[in-house]
Parts: structure tokens; sequence; C-alpha cells
């Protein structure tokens, strides 16, 4: 029997979380003959999630170069998927999310005749501008893909009022949430090097505040504004410990070690990676972040969530209650930590393990579809 092949095209740290658990369990299915495209959009952060999910690598674009443009991206990918798309000549190309990578090669499979699968689909502010340019990249890619996976019921709503047919929408739940409990339970134990630093740095007993941020939007002003409420938070708060690992985009870099390198309880570290990410979430009482991932783990590890942006296309948790849409004022995060660091009935109500993402049986739910599809 002809095995069908699929091709998994991704580029970014959070698309190589999300479809780990996916990829593996395709590679254990002898129906399919699957292989791996990294468009490594982003490198150092790529590789340390491939090394700790033991990704292959059949094909690498290494299309990143420092403080990119879009217009880089996207006609390096272009360029960089057409021969392999020829070569390979997949029946479906599964891609992941709202990054360019995404877009692109959804775009790329479609003019190679090729089935696309958009996982964590569904998603929308329906405000093209924020995020940006993540909110186009997502309605494109729906647009031309074949099979949405969407990680809600919400989601699949969305797709619906796009007039995509219901018969192509599937509500998987977020494989994030897969990738988590595989990567948690490794982590009880965990005593790696980045640990040892964190642990050599920082008082765990004490309110330890994590914090990530990178978004396009909140570049500039946005980020400058997020950095002056940390520096507030640091000083005037008694007893709390910031924890941020820096994104490498010099758009965020920059300005954060220029704003908050000099406080002794503010620690700037270089991005983890998963494992010792989640073990630090573990850690936190508190989550600062403009991240999509971490708002959807963070519910399923019992912590609150800040979000460091002025709307969300991930609002189920906000109405569970276990997130809170902040934006980026300076006073709106400085009084909001403070009341949570202080409030414990507030503090006990964000923090009820209730996750609307996922359940972690999202892979078994795309791989049931995608056998009963290619029947
Ligand atoms: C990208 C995605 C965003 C996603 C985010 C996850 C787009 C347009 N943006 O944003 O949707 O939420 O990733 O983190 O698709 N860099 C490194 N090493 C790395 C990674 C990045 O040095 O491993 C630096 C480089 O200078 C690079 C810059 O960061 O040029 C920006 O990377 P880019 O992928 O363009 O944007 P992100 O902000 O990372
Ligand atoms: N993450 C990580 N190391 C870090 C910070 C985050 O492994 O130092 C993980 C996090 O657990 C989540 C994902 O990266 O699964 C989120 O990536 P990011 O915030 O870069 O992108 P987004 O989710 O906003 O697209």
């Amino acid at each position: 029997m002809k095995k069908e092949k699929i091709l998994f095209v991704f580029g970014t740290r959070p698309e190589a979380i999300k479809l780990a658990p996916i990829i593996k369990g395709f590679l254990e299915r002898e129906e399919f003959l699957t292989k791996v495209c990294l468009t490594s959009q982003h490198r150092e952060m790529l590789d340390q999630v491939i090394d700790f999910f033991e990704l292959p690598k059949d094909y690498d674009l290494n299309i990143m170069q420092p403080n990119q443009t879009l217009a880089g991206i996207t006609s390096r990918i272009f360029t960089g998927l057409d021969p392999i798309m020829k070569d390979f000549q997949p029946d479906y190309v599964f891609v992941h999310g709202d990054t360019t990578t995404s877009m692109v090669a959804s775009l790329s499979a479609f003019y190679a005749g090729a089935k696309v699968c958009h996982v964590e689909a569904g998603l929308r502010t329906n405000d093209k501008n924020s995020p940006f340019p993540e909110e186009m990249n997502r309605q494109i890619t729906g647009r031309v893909a074949t099979f949405h996976f969407t990680p809600t019921q919400v989601a699949k709503e969305n797709l619906i009022k796009e007039n995509i047919a219901d018969s192509s929408i599937v509500v998987t739940g977020n494989s994030v949430i897969d990738a988590l409990l595989f990567t948690a339970k490794k982590t009880v134990h965990l005593k790696n090097a980045e640990i040892c630093e964190i642990c050599s740095k920082v008082d765990l007993s004490k309110k330890v505040i994590l914090v990530t941020g990178h978004r396009r939007e909140n570049h500039g002003e946005g980020i400058i504004k997020i950095c002056q409420a940390l520096r507030r938070i640091a000083l005037e708060i008694k007893g709390t410990e910031i924890v941020f690992p820096v994104h490498l985009n010099p758009n965020i870099a920059s300005p954060v070690k220029k704003l908050l390198s000099d406080i002794p309880n503010i620690h700037l570290i270089n991005p983890l990676s998963y494992p010792s990410f989640v073990w630090m979430m573990k850690q936190s009482k508190l989550i600062l972040t403009d991240s999509g991932g971490v708002q959807e783990e963070a519910p399923s590890l019992g912590k609150p969530v800040l979000v460091l942006r002025e709307n969300t296309e991930r609002p189920e948790a906000v109405k569970e209650g276990t997130v809170i849409l902040l934006g980026t004022d300076e006073d709106k995060i400085f009084f909001t930590t403070q009341a949570l660091l202080t409030d414990s009935e507030m503090y006990h109500k964000m923090s009820i393990k209730n996750n609307p993402y996922g359940d972690g049986k999202t892979t078994e739910r795309i791989i049931q579809f995608m056998l009963n599809a290619s029947l």
C-alpha cells in the first residue's frame, strides 16, 4: 500500500514545542512517510527544542539572520522550500499557528499541490495589526488549509464564521499540553546546568515572578513600559525575585538589558531550554508574559498569568479567571501584581488548575483523523 507522505515545516521555538509530540506520533506510524523541514527562522532557540525532543532534521533551510525583516524571512523561506516540495512531493504539509514560517509554508505547499494541515487553527483577534503580523499569518494560513485542527470550540466557531466547512475542522485541544505533560514528568528531579545556575542566584523561597516578552507590537514603547513596571515591582514590593529569560530578538534584549541589569532581585538570563523553563514555571508564584504558549501552559500548573498585551486571541483562560489581560500600562502592571501578591483570596481564585486548552490527547486525535482521511 502507498504510504501517504507528510512534511512538517516549522522554524521557531513555539512551533517546535507544539509540533514535537505530533511529529513523534507520526514517526511511530508506518502508514505514513514523515519528514521534517526546519526553516530555522529561529536558530539557537529552535535547536534547544530539537535537541530536547530528539527530532529529525531532514531538511534545514537555515534562514535566520540577525534582526531579520518580515519580507526577508518570507522571501528566503519561499526560495528554500520550492526545491524541497519538488524533491519530496508531500501529500500533506503540516504547519502550526501564526508565524511567517507557517504562512509561507502553507502557500508554498498549496502551490505544490499538497494539502495543508493547520495545527492550532482558528485563533483570531480580528485586528489586523495585533498581534502583528501573526493575525494576518493565521488568517492566510486558514484560507489555504484543507484541514483545521483547532484547540477549542471557540476557535472552531471563528472558522465557521469565515465560511470554512464544518467537516474540515476538528477540535483537538492544543498540543502544547501534550508537550507540557511529557516534559513536566521529566522535570521532577531535573538538575541541569541552567537550573543549578538559577538556584545559585535566585532565592526560590521568596515570591518568584517569571517574565517573558517578545511581541513585535510591544517593540519600542511597550517593552520600555514593561521594564519600568518590573523595576518598580522589584524595588517596591518586598520579597520579590524576578526571573526573566530574555528573548534573543535584539529589539527586546537591548532595552531589557539597558533598563533592568542593575537591580539585584531582577535576574536576566538566556532563553531556557524547554524542560528548564517548565521547571521554572513550577517554581514561580506568578507569570507576566506576552507569550501565547505560556498563557496556554500556565493553567495546567496552577500559575496565574498577567498578559502584557492589549488583546488576546486566547480568551478561554481569561473567561476561566486564571489569566488577566493587562496591556503594557506601568501602573496597571504594578498594582495588579501587588494585589495578587498580597490578596490571598484573589491569588487562590486565579491559581486553580483548570486548563481550557487541552488534555494531552491532541496528538492522538490528529493521527486518528489523518488515518481516516487517508483511507
Ligand atoms: C517569531 C514569530 C512570532 C513568534 C515568536 C516566538 C514571526 C513574524 N514572528 O518572533 O510569531 O511568537 O517567534 O518566539 O513569525 N534571534 C536569535 N536567535 C534565535 C531566535 C531569534 O538571534 O534563536 C534573533 C535574531 O536576531 C532574529 C530576531 O531574533 O532576527 C527576530 O526573530 P524573528 O523570528 O523574526 O521574530 P521573533 O520576535 O522571534
Ligand atoms: N519557553 C522556553 N524557554 C524560555 C521561554 C519560553 O522553552 O526561556 C517556551 C514556553 O514554555 C512556551 C514557548 O516557549 O512553550 C513560548 O514561546 P514564545 O513565547 O517565544 O512564543 P509564542 O508562544 O508567544 O508564540
